[in-house]
């Protein structure tokens, strides 16, 4: 069995920074480390660990570098890609150390996990909250893809190639996103997408297989799906998701799991 770990829009700040001058998103991101830790005697062992962008809030080297910190206790094969808050050139030299980090071009990455093919893309255009995937990017999963015949994949990337009715997220969407869905759809094994951005836990059944946003362990987008809704967040309780490829079945599951603070577990038969 390969299990991975999606984390997505941390949005690391600074020491004595709070993001938009609310959210402590290291402490967040620390409790969430802390209940992984003590989760994974009951649904480990883990592959890996993929963090689909908004690394951090601004994009700067000191945020990189607390993330990581923060993440060590995990001790587990990173796999990360940009968001639109984060900075490709930054980034990069934040994860040098990383085997699968490219030196130049897009932040585009595949990456074994266990029994998984991660690809990894970027489609961060810099200074803009929306996404586009460049020529380089898809010429780069082309090439990924002929690599690949029925063997499991992930595709990773930021945004998601759909429509959330969250009508201020879908306004900054990924412009090229039915060319990502026919190159999905060509990949004959099984497969699923995982995407942030939205800050919400959110599948869409799409003809390519199932597309999943991760939640974010810190702040979330408020579910208002009436026209013109509001662009708030709110401290609804964090979460992620452990994405499980059975090889015998060649099935993918997804689990999604709440970091935020509850009760229990209490046995059902006391
Ligand atoms: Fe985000």
């Amino acid at each position: 069995m390969t299990r991975i770990i999606q984390l997505s829009d941390i949005h690391m700040v600074e020491q004595r920074m709070l993001a938009y001058n609310v959210v402590d998103t290291a402490e967040y991101l620390a409790h969430a480390v802390s209940y992984i830790v003590d989760l994974l005697p009951k649904i480990g062992p883990v592959d890996g660990i993929v963090i689909t962008g908004d690394l951090t809030d601004h994009g700067r080297q000191a945020q990189y570098d607390r993330l990581k910190e923060l993440l060590s206790p995990l001790r587990l094969p990173l796999c990360v890609l940009p968001g639109n808050h984060d900075d490709r050139d930054v980034m990069r030299a934040a994860f040098s150390e990383q085997p699968w980090q490219p030196k130049n071009g897009g932040l585009n990455s595949h990456i074994q996990l266990g029994n998984v093919h991660v690809l990894a893309l970027d489609c961060l255009v810099s200074g803009k909250a929306h996404g586009f995937l460049t020529a380089e990017t898809l010429a780069w999963l082309e090439n990924e893809l002929a690599l690949l015949t029925d063997e499991p994949v992930i595709f990773a990337l930021h945004h998601p190639p759909f429509e959330t009715g969250i009508g201020h997220m879908d306004a900054q969407p990924l412009h090229n996103a039915e060319t990502l869905l026919k190159l999905v759809s060509g990949h004959m094994g099984p497969k699923i997408t995982i995407c942030g951005h939205i800050h919400r836990y959110m599948t869409s059944h799409q003809p390519c297989g199932p597309i999943m946003i991760g939640p974010s362990v810190a702040h979330a987008v408020c579910p208002d799906l009436t026209e013109g809704g509001a662009s708030q967040f709110s401290l609804e309780p964090g979460g992620f998701l452990l994405h499980s490829y059975d090889s015998a079945t060649r099935v993918f599951l997804s689990h999604y799991l709440p970091v935020g603070p509850h009760s229990g577990p209490f046995p059902f038969k006391p």
